[in-house]
């Protein structure tokens, strides 16, 4: 923990005509001491806000008060690992008002207070904190878009919906007339507040950025995941019927492996393996909460597994998520960033050498009918590159799925054939991570089980909601995600 800096009248950086006694500006004040209320429990939010409401300020006082709780578990630990947690006569709750304020609200913090001071004068150590809680938080870039996954194993896109009208979130609404490009604008000007249900998947629904569930009853018991868009489609392109066995390949922490479980209704069997000891403990540990029963976890080195050992050879799919550069998440990041990454060129190609040899082992198993491959990567190395290696080396047994026909963003083409038929997310153009994702079919089973006829955005697969509270008919874009039967 480092020292913080002391607020003096000859500190540099304090104002020469620092007076001690200056007060906090009122909104501060107000801000703190509704947020000090509901943690001594005086009272809900909502009659807090309303006792302690002045109409010159109400609105400030609200969008402090929303914001702060909406990182109160974030603020509290960054306090209690920087020297501030020292500081006896600073108020906490008015620190985590005016931290909030500095760093996802306003930029910029008024008057020349001592607490506003102090916390001016320690931004460096604050700045390093918070990346160190996010790091750990794992939260990945506070400026993107937000996804939630509804884990249907613990609750109801319905009921998430109820609860967030509760807390007075609106839905954005659009029709089946809406465009992908109309639809995109809608996620570009989504304000605090509100959301959207996405375009494409059953159970996602989209927040503007800084939105933060992770204070929420929802997330806490995992019936929520926050996991970016782009990250959902390898396990939804997958898509295993229940009752299937399905290897996760490269499991760990197990977002993919929780998704793979609801699409399966837990009911069949899904083999997490991962080789790293570490990572397999929170596989285990988010399985647990996400009430995943039909999966077992494995540490092994999935490339020396044996086709032909039970249970592994009875797999139908595999999904081949590997470890990559990750250089499609590291490029969305922007301020607040909390990942770096090293991309040589010696580095790339060991990537890629790991990357094909688990691509080829998937290949290997004999029940094998369906396997996606996918990074968060932007490197044709890593994506283009491994699923060409690897399907010339089983020449004649796999082929290449159009998966998702109407997405825009495709394979790479120059330098590789047929690569159209993947599917590339693109930050700027699809407000998510940058990810490639491919799906590789059994030749012999193409006819059965094809892809093309399940992902096909027809307005047959319209789901037709009637909104009751405004009485209008609500009809949602076509979704993915719908096992064959
Ligand atoms: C990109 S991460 C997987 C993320 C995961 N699919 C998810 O959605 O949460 C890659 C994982 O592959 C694991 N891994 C690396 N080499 C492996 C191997 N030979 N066998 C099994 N797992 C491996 C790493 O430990 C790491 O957890």
């Amino acid at each position: 923990m480092a020292d913080c800096v002391k607020v003096s009248g000859t500190n540099k950086n304090a104002d020469s005509k620092f007076i001690h006694s200056i007060k906090p500006p009122q909104t501060y004040k107000d801000a703190s001491k509704i947020l000090k209320q509901m943690s001594e429990k005086k009272g809900t939010f909502k009659t807090c806000l309303y006792n302690a409401r002045n109409n010159n300020r109400h609105k400030t006082v609200y969008s402090l008060v929303t914001g702060t709780m909406k990182y109160n578990s974030i603020l509290d630990e960054l306090i209690e690992s920087t020297c501030l947690s020292k500081e006896n006569r600073l108020d906490k709750e008015l620190a985590k008002v005016l931290i909030y304020e500095l760093f996802y609200g306003k930029k910029t913090l008024l008057g020349n207070s001592k607490p506003v001071l102090k916390i001016l004068e320690n931004k460096k150590e604050l700045e390093k904190g918070l990346k160190r809680v996010l790091k750990n938080k794992c939260v990945e870039d506070l400026s993107t878009t937000v996804y939630i996954r509804i884990n249907t194993l613990k609750t109801s896109m319905d009921d998430f919906v109820y609860y967030l009208e509760q807390q007075e979130y609106s839905e954005i609404y659009y029709g089946p007339e809406t465009t992908y490009e109309e639809y995109i604008k809608l996620v570009k000007s989504l304000e605090i507040g509100s959301f959207l249900r996405d375009f494409h998947m059953d159970h996602l629904l989209v927040f503007p950025p800084r939105t933060s569930f992770y204070d929420d009853t929802f997330f806490q018991q995992r019936k929520i995941i926050i996991q970016d868009k782009a990250s959902c489609f390898p396990a939804a392109l997958l898509n295993p019927t229940p009752g299937s066995t399905v290897i996760d390949a490269c499991a760990a922490p197990g977002m993919k492996t929780t998704h793979l479980a609801a699409l399966m209704e837990n009911n069949g069997q899904v083999l997490a393996v991962d080789k790293d000891e570490k990572r397999i403990k929170l596989l285990e540990n988010n399985l647990q909460l996400s009430n995943v029963t039909c999966a077992t976890c494995f540490c092994r080195d999935f490339t020396s597994i044996d086709p032909k050992e039970e249970p592994y050879c009875n797999a139908e799919y595999v999904l081949v998520d590997p470890s990559c550069s990750g250089s499609g998440m590291v490029n969305r990041l922007r301020e607040g960033s909390v990942r770096s990454t090293n991309n040589s060129a010696d580095r790339l190609r060991k990537l890629e050498w790991f990357q094909i040899k688990c691509l080829n082992h998937a290949m290997e198993f004999a029940n094998v009918k369906r396997i996606v491959y996918s990074t968060c990567s932007f490197s044709p190395e890593e994506n283009e590159a491994v699923v060409t290696r690897a399907l010339a080396e089983h020449k004649g047994e796999f082929r290449l799925v159009r998966a998702l026909p109407e997405w825009q963003r495709r394979g790479i083409t120059e330098g590789f054939k047929k690569m159209s038929r993947a599917i590339r997310t693109d930050p700027e153009a699809d407000m998510t991570g940058g990810f490639f994702v491919a799906v590789i079919e059994r030749k012999n089973t193409v006819n059965k089980i094809s892809l093309e006829n399940v992902f096909d955005f027809t307005k047959k697969e319209i789901t037709e909601k009637f909104d009751e509270r405004k009485g209008l008919q609500v009809i949602l874009a076509p979704k993915i995600g719908k096992n064959e039967k």
